[in-house]
C-alpha cells in the first residue's frame, strides 16, 4: 500500500512541477531541497540549472517562485542569496501530514517500503570459536544488528551470515589436548550427581562457565604445544584428521563448536539481540567448497601458481620492499585459509542465497583482506555490476587514554566484562532517578539501559572512526546519550498517561491550529523520519539515524520548556499538543528500535 507521503516529499513535487513548466528542459532535474535554519526549507537546485542553461539564476529563481503553486502546503517562498530558494510551510499542512501518518494503521510512520526489494546478505557478529569475545566483535554485532533492522523495515531481503571462525590448525592442538586430558570440558559438580547424569556431563551451564573451560583449555593446549615437541607432532597429525574428516575428530571439534555457542549466545542475549543458530554458517561451512574455488581460479587464469602456493597478483598492491604482495588462495603444502574460506562464502551467497549485495561489517584492519577478495571475485566474475560487495569497516575502540582499549595489564578487555559494568553503572543511574521502581524494575531497566548506552556510544559515530569507550559518558542523562533519548521517551509516555488518567481525550490533531516556533520545529523534524531512515539504510549509516533521534529529543526538549501540554490555553490545543507528544513518542520508539535499542516505559 501506498504510505503516507512526507511534506518533504510534496514539496519537492511542487517545486518539480514548477520548475519544468519555468524550464521545460529542467523537467526531471532534482530541485535538492534540504531543511535549513534559515526557512523550513530551501531549494539549492536552480544554481546548476541555469548555469546549464546560460541564465542568470536569481532571474530563473524569481521566474520559478511565480509558478510555485502556494496555499495548502506552502505558505510562502523567496529567492535568497545567489539563487536559492527559501520555503515557509503552511501550520495546517505540518499537523496535517503528522495527522496522516498518525493514522496510518501500518505503524510504520510514513517510512515506504521498497517496490523492488533486493536480497543482502550480511556477514557480522562473528566470533571466533574457543575465544573470547572482545571490542571488535562488539562493534561488529551492534552495526550489523542496527543495518539488518534498517535494511528489512525499508523491506528488502536480509539474509544473516555469522561467519565464526571454527576452522583453522589451532584445533589440532585443542582437540590433541582435549583427547589426552578428556575431563576438561566437564563441567560443574557433576561427581556428585551420581553417574544417571553421566550423560549431562559435558553440557554447559552457563555462557560463562563455557568459556571458562574453553579459555582454560587453550591456554593449557598453547602451553603444551610450547613446551613439548612430541605433542606439537601429534597436535600437527590432528590437524590432518581434522581436515580428512576423520569422525571422532570431527566429533571433537564439534564439542568445542558447541560449547563455544552455548557463550556465544549468552552473550548475544546480554546484548539484546537476536542471533539465529541457522544464520551461524562459520568458517567449516565452505569446506566443501575450497578446492573447487581454486579450480575455478585457476583455470580462469585469475589465480597462478607462485612458489608452488596459489596467488593472485594485483598492480597497485605492494609490500614496503615494492615487491607485488598476493592473495594467497591456497598455501603451498595444501593448506587453504582465509581467503579461499571468503571466495568460497562469495560463490554461495550469489548463486545460492541469490544475493545482489553482499556486505561485510568488519574490522577497518581487515580492509586489504577485503579489497583483494572482492577484486579476486570480480575478476572471476562472481560479483560484477548487478551484484556489489563492500566492507563497512568500523574503527578501534579505544580506552579513555586513546590508545586500544586493554586492562591495567595490557590483555583485551573482555567483552562480558564491559557490558556487565555498563549494566551495574546504568542501574545506579536508574536507582537515583527512581521514584515508583521496584527492585526487580531497577534490574531490568539498568539492562535495558546500560546496554542500550553501549550501543548507542557505538552507533553514533560514523563506523569507520575509531571512538572512547567511556562508561562515565554513556551513561550521562545530558548530552548525546541513550539515556537521554530514553528518559525523553518516558517522560513523554508518563504525560500521555497523565492525560488518559485525567480523563483527556486521546491524543487528536487540529491542522486548523496556528503553532508556536518550538511546535513547527519539533512537527518538521518528526516529518523527516522517513526520509533519515531511507537514507541511514540506504547508505549502511546508523549514525546518520542516531543523531536524527538525538535532534528529535533536544527539539521535544525545547518544546516541553515552552509550551505547556495539559495547562494549555484551549481544550483543542491540549490535545494537539498530546498528539505532538504522541507522534514524537512513537517516532522515538521505532527509531531506538531500529537501532536495537530499548525504550522502556517508565524510568
Ligand atoms: N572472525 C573474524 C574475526 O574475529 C571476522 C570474520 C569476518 N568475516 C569474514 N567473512 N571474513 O576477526
Amino acid at each position: 500500500m501506498a504510505s503516507v507521503t512526507s511534506l518533504s516529499d510534496s514539496v519537492q513535487q511542487h517545486l518539480a512541477s514548477a520548475l519544468s513548466a519555468t524550464l521545460p528542459e529542467a523537467a526531471g532535474a532534482d530541485p535538492l531541497l534540504r531543511r535549513s535554519d534559515r526557512a523550513d526549507f530551501q531549494a539549492n537546485g536552480i544554481l546548476a540549472l541555469a548555469k546549464k542553461a546560460k541564465a542568470n539564476p536569481r532571474e530563473l529563481a524569481a521566474r520559478v517562485v511565480e509558478r510555485v503553486t502556494t496555499g495548502d502546503v506552502i505558505e510562502g517562498v523567496e529567492v535568497s542569496g545567489p539563487g536559492f530558494l527559501n520555503l515557509t510551510i503552511a501550520d495546517r499542512a505540518i499537523t496535517g501530514t503528522l495527522a496522516a501518518r498518525y493514522a496510518d494503521e501500518t505503524g510504520r510512520l510514513g517510512v515506504p517500503l521498497a517496490g523492488h526489494p533486493g536480497t543482502t546478505v550480511i556477514d557480522y557478529a562473528q566470533p571466533n570459536v574457543a575465544k573470547e569475545m572482545h571490542v571488535g566483535h562488539l562493534r561488529s554485532a551492534v552495526i550489523g544488528d542496527a543495518v539488518v533492522r534498517m535494511l528489512e523495515f525499508t523491506g528488502e531481503n536480509v539474509v544473516r551470515r555469522h561467519h565464526i571462525g571454527d576452522w583453522g590448525t589451532q584445533f589440532g592442538m585443542l582437540i590433541q589436548y582435549l583427547d589426552e586430558h578428556p575431563h576438561e570440558l566437564d563441567h560443574g559438580s557433576h561427581g556428585d550427581h551420581g553417574d544417571q547424569h553421566g550423560d549431562q556431563e559435558d553440557i554447559a551451564v552457563s555462557g560463562e562457565e563455557a568459556m571458562s573451560n574453553l579459555d582454560r583449555l587453550y591456554k593449557a593446549a598453547r602451553r603444551l604445544f610450547d613446551a613439548d615437541e612430541e605433542f606439537k607432532t601429534r597436535a600437527r597429525r590432528r590437524v590432518v584428521d581434522l581436515q580428512a574428516g576423520e569422525p571422532q575428530t570431527l566429533a571433537m571439534w564439534q564439542k568445542f563448536v558447541d560449547e563455544s555457542k552455548i557463550y556465544f549466545f549468552s552473550v548475544f542475549e546480554k546484548l539484546d539481540m537476536e542471533v539465529r543458530d541457522p544464520d551461524i554458517v562459520g568458517e567449516s561451512g565452505y569446506n566443501d567448497m575450497l578446492a573447487e574455488t581454486c579450480r575455478l581460479l585457476e583455470e580462469s587464469g585469475v589465480a597462478v601458481r607462485s612458489e608452488g602456493a596459489l596467488c593472485v597478483f594485483f598492480d597497485d598492491i605492494k609490500g614496503p620492499d615494492g615487491n607485488p604482495v598476493p592473495l594467497i588462495v591456497q598455501k603451498s603444502d595444501g593448506g587453504y585459509g582465509y581467503a579461499a574460506t571468503d571466495l568460497s562464502a562469495i560463490r554461495d551467497r550469489v548463486f545460492h542465497l541469490k544475493a545482489d549485495t553482499l556486505l561485510y561489517v568488519v574490522d577497518a584492519r581487515q580492509a586489504l583482506h577485503f579489497r583483494m577478495v572482492f577484486e579476486t571475485a570480480r575478476r572471476a566474475g562472481w560479483l560484477n555490476d548487478d551484484v556489489t560487495a563492500a566492507q563497512l569497516a568500523f574503527g578501534t575502540v579505544l580506552g579513555k587514554d586513546g590508545k586500544p582499549f586493554k586492562t591495567r595489564e595490557g590483555e583485551t578487555v573482555r567483552l562480558v566484562d564491559l557490558l556487565d559494568e555498563a549494566i551495574e553503572r546504568a542501574s545506579a543511574v536508574v536507582r537515583e532517578k527512581a521514584r515508583d521502581l521496584s527492585e526487580a524494575e531497577i534490574a531490568e531497566r539498568g539492562a535495558q539501559v546500560g546496554i542500550g548506552a553501549v550501543k548507542y556510544a557505538d552507533l553514533s559515530t560514523s563506523a569507520n572512526r575509531d571512538y572512547k569507550f567511556d562508561l562515565d559518558q554513556m551513561v550521562s542523562l545530558n548530552g548525546d546519550t541513550s539515556v537521554y533519548l530514553q528518559y525523553a521517551y518516558a517522560r513523554i509516555r508518563s504525560i500521555l498517561r497523565k492525560a488518559g488518567e485525567a480523563g483527556q481525550a486521546a491524543p487528536v490533531a487540529h491542522p486548523e491550529l496556528e503553532l508556536t516556533e518550538a511546535e513547527r520545529a519539533l512537527g518538521l523534524h518528526a516529518d523527516a523520519f522517513a526520509e533519515t531512515v531511507r537514507e541511514a539504510a540506504a547508505e549502511y549509516a546508523p549514525h546518520k539515524l542516531a543523531a536524527y533521534l538525538y535532534q528529535l529529543a533536544s527539539l521535544y526538549t525545547t518544546f516541553y520548556d515552552k509550551c505547556p501540554v495539559l495547562k494549555a490555553e484551549t481544550p483543542a490545543q491540549v490535545e494537539n499538543r498530546l498528539f505532538l507528544c504522541d507522534v514524537t513518542a512513537r517516532t522515538l520508539h521505532q527509531g531506538m528500535a531500529l537501532l536495537g535499542i530499548r525504550t522502556p516505559e517508565k524510568l
